[in-house]
């Protein structure tokens, strides 16, 4: 544990290049490794989650070239049955993305391993993937039904599965995709509401067997994948601290580059324009990923209320969005959001503890929160529960602050954006 004492700032100014994004890099790493030939890419994100996938794959016998601090990663793909039994457990840290889809791909291997994680991982549930796995014909051991991690899988033999993502979970549709690239017969993912869609981007580059139709997503057996190469799009959910702070904070300027403009993440922009924030933006490439430019300018923003519909395309910027929220003029509400309660903490309950420690008025609903506008908030000591998302979240609230915010731990922001106390003190400003 290591706490930061955050003095108050005013406002953010300057440009931003975000570090490359998560989802897409950990899949940049699978598809590279079940690949056939050599998949090469820029602008890897370098954080431990996307390190600990890269880790489990070098464990199971593929070659990677990746030179520390360059973001560049060559993986020399083993093909779909290249890859090998690893000597110890695999330990995936803090990052559900690397186990949730890591049993998909294992749900076919004949192995059998072992996969572990930090506290925090350990108390994740997992029956959302192993459940629909089993049925596919994967066996699979761990505590509570095989809801708790260390999980014991030994895959192979997969049948075609139908299941309905009721969820709306991109790690599970991911997962149940993975195996259905393996599986006998067609397997279908139905998707009630749209989740990321990075994974099904990889399949179509790949040459899968795959195909969408309405809200259906087809896989069948595949023989042989394609790499891959390219430049990974700058991180929209790392983005979305700065531009969630800049825009709050009246009197800021900041432009994000190269920022991943995939439209099942940018959700969080929508309601930013609701709020009456200034955002311009431009599209610069729109396949693989569409990626851009956002022009942010600070002002006083207003409530709004989120949709369940909402929130897939913005989970994991709900807690920057709850702060700016606390500073809006008027009320907000959040509702449909429980799925905040199995993230890397339980972010309803955290971040309105931590909201009403430093003076603002937020009320705990069982799927959202009931939030009324400050105008300031009080330095406080913030409890991050080892959370990324609250210990960057409170970080950027520093700006609206009077007094210290104090974080107890900064570490866990290592996970997923190493350097963004980096860019945090080269952007903000006091005046
Ligand atoms: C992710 C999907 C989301 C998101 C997570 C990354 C992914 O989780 O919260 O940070 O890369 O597929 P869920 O699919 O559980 O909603």
């Amino acid at each position: 544990m290591k706490s930061l004492v955050i003095p108050p700032s005013k406002t953010l100014q300057g440009r931003l290049i975000p570090p490359g994004d998560k989802s897409i890099s950990h899949r940049a790493v699978m598809f590279g490794a079940l690949a056939e030939g050599n998949s090469s890419f820029s602008h890897f994100l370098e954080a431990e989650d996307c390190l600990h996938t890269m880790q489990a794959f070098q464990a199971m016998g593929v070659l990677m070239d990746y030179e520390k601090g360059k973001g560049k990663i060559t993986i020399h793909g083993v093909g779909l049955q290249g890859l090998k039994r690893p000597s110890a457990e695999i330990n995936l840290g803090n990052s559900g993305t690397s186990m949730r889809l890591l049993l998909g791909i294992l749900a076919g291997q004949k192995l059998e391993v072992v996969l572990s994680g930090d506290p925090s991982l350990s108390k994740r549930p997992m029956k959302r993937v192993t459940q629909p796995l089993k049925k596919m014909g994967a066996q699979i051991k761990g505590s509570a039904d095989a809801n708790f991690s260390p999980l014991t899988i030994r895959g192979g033999n997969l049948r075609a599965i139908e299941y309905d993502n009721v969820l709306a979970s991109a790690q599970v549709k991911s997962a149940i995709l993975l195996a259905g690239l393996q599986a006998e017969g067609t397997t279908r993912v139905i998707e009630k509401l749209p989740s990321r869609d990075h994974t099904e981007r990889f399949l179509y580059a790949c040459g899968a067997e795959f195909k969408k139709e309405g809200n259906v997503l087809h896989i069948e057996k595949t023989e042989r994948l394609k790499a891959v190469s390219g430049e990974i799009p700058g991180d929209m959910s790392a983005a979305a601290f700065f531009i969630v702070g800049a825009a709050m904070a009246p009197g800021s300027s900041l432009e994000v580059e190269n920022v991943c403009l995939n439209p099942t993440r940018t959700g969080f922009l929508n309601v930013l324009k609701r709020m009456g924030a200034f955002l311009e933006i431009h599209m610069t490439q729109e396949l693989p990923e569409p990626m851009g430019t956002i022009r942010v300018e600070g002002r006083r923003l207003n409530g709004t209320r989120v949709a369940p519909e909402e929130i897939p395309s913005l989970i994991d910027e709900l807690p920057i969005l709850m702060i700016a929220m606390a500073l809006a003029e008027g009320e907000s509400l959040v509702s449909g959001a429980q799925e905040l309660r199995v993230k890397e903490s339980d972010r309803i309950q955290s971040m309105v503890q931590n909201l009403k420690a430093v003076g603002a008025n937020a009320e705990e609903l069982a799927d959202g929160c009931l939030i009324r506008g400050v105008s300031h908030f009080q330095g406080s000591r913030i409890q991050t529960h080892w959370d990324h998302r609250t210990a960057m979240s409170f970080s950027i609230a520093s700006l609206m602050t009077q007094g210290d915010m104090i974080i107890d731990d900064v570490t866990c922001v290592a996970t997923s954006f190493p350097s963004f106390f980096e860019e945090f003190e080269r952007l903000k400003k006091n005046r």
